[in-house]
């Protein structure tokens, strides 16, 4: 039994998944495929890390078994009974690029373990199983983002996913003469899962202090009475929130300068108010800047390191990466990855798993 699950790029609306807020992610054509086949014991074999490892049921390593097997733990809490299995895994997403390397593994092998014991699953179920995964067994307290996405992701579309309520719906991506190009910084700090649960700590912090339940009730007003670093916090959300619908209406007009303006904007609230970027990213965002044929730039994903989501004209984006890659590889002893993406569609269309109706926003 083979399955792939896609990796993903968020067009915008980054740390307001776990802040009730909106999201702008598409799939990409590059996946993590396992395959699995019933076995005596729970064995996993990673191409990548060239590691077969024996596992037991709910062991937790601290390692790249955790997503799998904290899988089978999420599944077991649902109902679904797991036998043991073999599984091999291979990708060709690169991992800590920021596309979601883990929920693409999660989704990937939850479906596959379904199909293997011949169980059925809602995909909204299942997208909830694989957070619970990550949150409760791997450790970092994600939003719903990359799991919905892998599932969720339809070709030639993003998704316009509003958290709090999780409708959503489908925007297409005209991008006539333009492209979105990731360039991969190489860079991962260690920083990045305790960073990212403090943040989510410190918007909770922002909620109770504020006497609300939700980012929905808060305006630009409220927050002024928040200490300096939490009404940094809360300015990204927020502004971060009016950025996805933004988007919404630039893509929807076929505004792609508009568009590549709201990147940047992204970019710099990332940077300087929720302070998720760090030197090498921003070096790579400062060069692309204002270059004729670049739209627009942003970190994408957690931050810490990862990749660069940049808008594009097709025809001139060679010429800048040759001369980006010899300035970063002065600077920061390390080459850039530049990987040219298309959409592609999550779990629910490319495996069919059980069709749903999709709620507007
Ligand atoms: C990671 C998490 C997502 C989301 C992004 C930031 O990718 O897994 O849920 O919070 O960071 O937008």
């Amino acid at each position: 039994m083979r399955v792939k699950a896609p990796g993903r790029v968020n067009i915008i609306g980054e740390h307001t998944d776990y802040n009730d807020g909106f999201v702008l992610p598409f799939a990409i054509d590059r996946y993590v495929e396992v395959e699995v086949r019933a076995s005596k014991d729970f064995s996993l074999t990673s191409k990548l890390f060239g590691q077969t490892i024996k596992v037991e049921k709910n062991e937790k390593r601290g390692d790249w078994t955790d997503y799998v097997m904290g899988v089978v733990w999420a599944l077991e809490e649902a109902g679904y009974k797991v036998e043991p299995f073999e599984m091999t895994i291979d990708s060709t997403l690169p991992t800590g690029a920021g596309l979601s390397s883990s929920a693409a593994l999660e989704v990937a092998s939850a479906v596959a373990i379904m199909k293997l014991m011949n169980h059925s699953i809602d995909p909204r179920e299942l997208v909830q199983i694989c957070v619970r995964a990550e949150r409760e067994f791997v450790g970092v307290r994600c939003g719903i983002m990359d799991q919905f996405t892998a599932v969720f992701a339809k070709k030639d579309h993003a998704i316009l996913l509003d958290t709090m309520t999780m409708n959503y719906e489908y925007v297409p991506l005209n991008l006539n003469n333009c492209e979105f190009v990731l360039i991969d910084s190489n860079v991962k700090h260690e920083l990045s899962s305790s960073e990212y649960n403090r943040r989510r700590m410190e918007c909770e912090t922002i909620l109770k202090k504020l006497n609300k339940r939700s980012f929905r009730e808060i305006s630009e007003k409220d927050i002024s009475v928040l200490e300096p670093t939490l009404r940094k916090r809360a300015k990204h959300v927020l502004g971060e929130n009016q950025r996805v619908l933004k988007m919404v209406e630039a893509l929807r007009k076929n505004n792609l300068f508009l568009a590549g303006c709201f990147l940047y904007e992204s970019h710099a609230s990332l940077r300087d108010l929720y302070e998720v970027s760090c030197d090498e990213i921003d070096f790579i965002v400062g060069f692309l800047k204002g270059r004729t044929g670049v739209l627009g730039a942003r970190i994408v994903g957690g931050g810490f390191g990862g990749s660069v989501l940049a808008l594009v004209r097709k025809n001139i984006s060679q010429l800048n990466f040759e001369e980006l890659d010899r300035e970063y590889r002065k600077l920061y002893g390390r080459s850039i990855r530049v990987l040219h993406v298309n959409s592609d569609d999550g779990v629910l269309f490319s495996q069919l798993i059980s069709p749903v109706s999709s709620s507007g926003i």
